[in-house]
Order: structure tokens, then sequence, then C-alpha cells
């Protein structure tokens, strides 16, 4: 009986030894090719989240395992998503950079009872397809509604729409286009462009012959957005007095010393600007700088990868390591903690993030360097996007 007893114990000791081992957490992002960067801010912010908090969970150490995917490419996605779980028996999945390689590994999430957590993908609709999907990012429904009423006060009553067209496009104009005509403006055109556009001139012509008094726009951030804002100034869109309104994937903090002057003046509005004053985002800031090597190339996926790793953290806590995709997912609705961006929670209903969206305005240091400041809040923003998404 005592050896028996003896047995068990030593039984139950070596399995808790077992879940003390390593717990792995595949990332998938663009680490190559024109979005490069902006994978290199999820490891940034992952980095920084580490060296803060160490690389431990209770027993647990906790891995970080990456595969490159430069672009949207669903079934390369899927295919990456299998083999992390598969093969690299991976705990959680997380990253995703673009919409499409988000969704196409909800059906798998369930099987495979690994939660999903999104450090940047921002359609609306990407929480509906599977309950165990987190999103630590944005929606462009969330970041698109509140600059309507900015762009309506000051004075703008006609606005041409013009987006990718791809999930997070689609749901920006359906956003600001709904914020817009609630205002009492109006929107005279709605283009929706290939997402491999990458000429914007004939863009920019149609945006003049309409007639419009600014243009709301959004574009993946990346070549895309800079090339976009480069189009603006030079078509003579911006000397002509069209103002320009979007969410800040327009003026990421990493592409402002290329766009110069062409981005200073213009307002969008985001869940993160670098500059955000607080003591969180300071010690996030130093963090994320020294494992980027250079602050300049800071950027907001590296705020959504680093809340992104302190969900799974969270829920790592919560299972005390063992594979439970549910309990680690419940774990976390209603869950609330202040982010280098502000007060944040996880919505116990949608698992998609409530936090504050800023008005900022492109601005020049007195230093010469280019920033965005932000000027208003809008607190505590759910996303108006959940109810189109159903
Ligand atoms: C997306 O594909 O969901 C996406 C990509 C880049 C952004 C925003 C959204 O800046």
């Amino acid at each position: 009986m005592k050896r028996f007893v003896l047995a068990a114990v030593a039984a139950i000791v070596m399995s808790t030894a077992a879940y003390a081992e390593t717990i792995k957490v595949g990332v998938v992002g663009p680490f190559s090719g024109p979005f490069a960067l902006q994978g290199k801010n999820f490891k940034a912010g992952i980095d920084a989240y580490m060296a803060i908090n160490g690389n431990k969970v209770g027993d647990n150490t906790v891995e970080v395992i990456y595969r490159d995917l430069p672009a949207a490419d669903p079934a390369q996605s899927k295919a990456l998503a299998q083999e992390l779980v598969v093969k690299e028996k991976v705990q959680y999945l997380a990253g995703f950079y673009f919409t499409p390689d988000a969704m196409a590994v909800t059906p798998i999430l369930k099987q495979a009872n690994t939660p999903l957590v999104i450090m940047n993908a921002a359609t609306s609709a990407i929480v509906t397809k599977s309950p165990l999907v987190v999103r630590a990012s944005f929606t462009t429904w969330q970041t698109s509604t509140p600059i309507a009423k900015v762009a309506h006060d000051a004075g703008v009553s006609k606005v041409i729409s013009v987006v990718s067209d791809y999930g997070p496009g689609v749901d920006a104009e359906n956003a600001f286009k709904a914020a817009f005509e609630k205002e009492g403006g109006q929107i005279v055109e709605a283009i929706r462009m290939p997402l491999s556009t990458n000429d914007f001139s004939p863009i920019m012509q149609r945006i003049k012959d309409s007639g419009a008094q600014g243009v709301f726009a959004f574009l993946p951030s990346g070549p895309t957005t800079l090339g976009f804002v480069k189009a603006y100034k030079e078509n003579g869109l911006k000397d002509a007095g069209i103002k320009f309104y979007g969410p800040g994937d327009f003026t990421q903090e990493s592409d402002l010393p290329a766009l110069g002057d062409a981005a200073l003046g213009i307002q969008t509005t985001f869940h993160y600007a670098v500059s955000h004053d607080s003591p969180e985002n300071k010690t996030f800031v130093e963090a994320a700088t020294k494992a980027i090597g250079n602050k300049a190339e800071l950027s907001f996926p590296a705020v959504g990868a680093y809340d992104g790793m302190h969900i799974i953290y969270k829920m790592i806590e919560a299972t005390g390591g063992s594979q439970d995709a549910a309990k680690a997912v419940d774990a976390v609705k209603g869950l609330s903690w202040v982010s280098p961006r502000g007060p944040v929670s996880i919505d116990p209903e949608s698992r998609h993030i409530t936090q504050n969206i800023y008005l900022r305005e492109v601005t020049k240091a007195d230093d010469g360097t280019y920033y965005n400041k932000e000027v208003q809040t809008f607190e505590n923003q759910g996303d108006p996007g959940l109810a189109a998404a159903k």
C-alpha cells in the first residue's frame, strides 16, 4: 500500500514536472519582405515583455517560436499554424498581421485545443469565427469611428472614401460612413482598391475630381500607407487643402522620417502613439527600443504583441501550464490592466480589447523629428463593428 502511494505520488510529481517544462508559443507574422518591419515590431514587443517579466510563469518556461509569413496568404498561414501545432506542439498561437491569415487559422483552433491571440489583424468578424480567439490589437471599426466626428467638427461635410478591398478596409469604410452620416456628413464616392495597388496617382486624380473637401482612407500599414501619403502630397492634394482623415495606420512612427512634411498636420485616430505619456509606456518604449535596436523603427504592432504576451502569460498562469484552451480563454475574459497605450480590458462577450482611442496630429518636435501628438481621448471604446460582424 505504502509503495503504491509512493508510486502514485511520484507519478503526480512527474506529470506536474512534465507540465512544468516548456510552454511553446507559435508566432506567425511578416518577418521578411515589404512588411518585415511590422513583424520586427511583433518580435520587439514580445522581447520587451519577456525582458521585463522574465521567461517563466510559475514553474513553466515560455518559449516563442516564430514563423515567417511575408504577405496575406491564407493557405500558407493555415499550413504554418498546423505545423506549429502538430510538429512543434505549441500550446498557443499568436501574431497574425493580416486579417486573411488570422481568419484561415480559426477553423483549426478547437481541434488543436489552442487559443489564438491576435496581435494585429483588425477585422471585427475574426473574433466571431471561434470562441478561442482573443484580440490584443484594435479593429478598424474602433479606430475609424471617432475620426468621422473630428472631420465633421472641422467643417468638412463632403468626403470621398478610399480603402483596400479586404476585411479591415471594408470595415473602415462602413465605420466611417456610419459615423459621418450620423453627424450629417455625406460620402460622395466610395472607392475600394485591390490590396496589391501601389500606383496611387489615378486614385489621387479621382479624389480631386470628386469635389470632396476631404478624403477618408484605410490601407494596411507598411509600404502601402507610406506610398499613399506620399502620393497625397506629391499629387498636390495636401496643398490644395483637401483634408486627409484616417486611422493611425497611415502615420505609424516608423514611417514619419520618410514622410517628413508630407505627413505634417495629418490627424488620425488610433489606439497607440509611441509618444504616449505614461510610466507604463516609458518602461515599454525603453525595453522595446533595446529589443528593436533603433527607437525610430518602433511602431504599433509592438504594443499589440506586448499586450498579447500579457494575455498569454495570464492564460498560462490560470491553466498551470496544462493545455486547456477553453480554460485559458475563460481566464482572460474581463481581464483589465494598464497597457503602454492606456487602460485596457478584454470584453468578456467578444474577447476583443476595450481601450482608449486617441486623436493625434503629426507634429514636428523642436529637434526636427516628427511624432504623433495626442490631442484628444475617446475613452473606453469597445468595438462598434461587432454588431455588423454577426
Ligand atoms: C489587417 O489585415 O487586419 C490589417 C493589417 C494592417 C493594418 C491594419 C489591419 O495596419
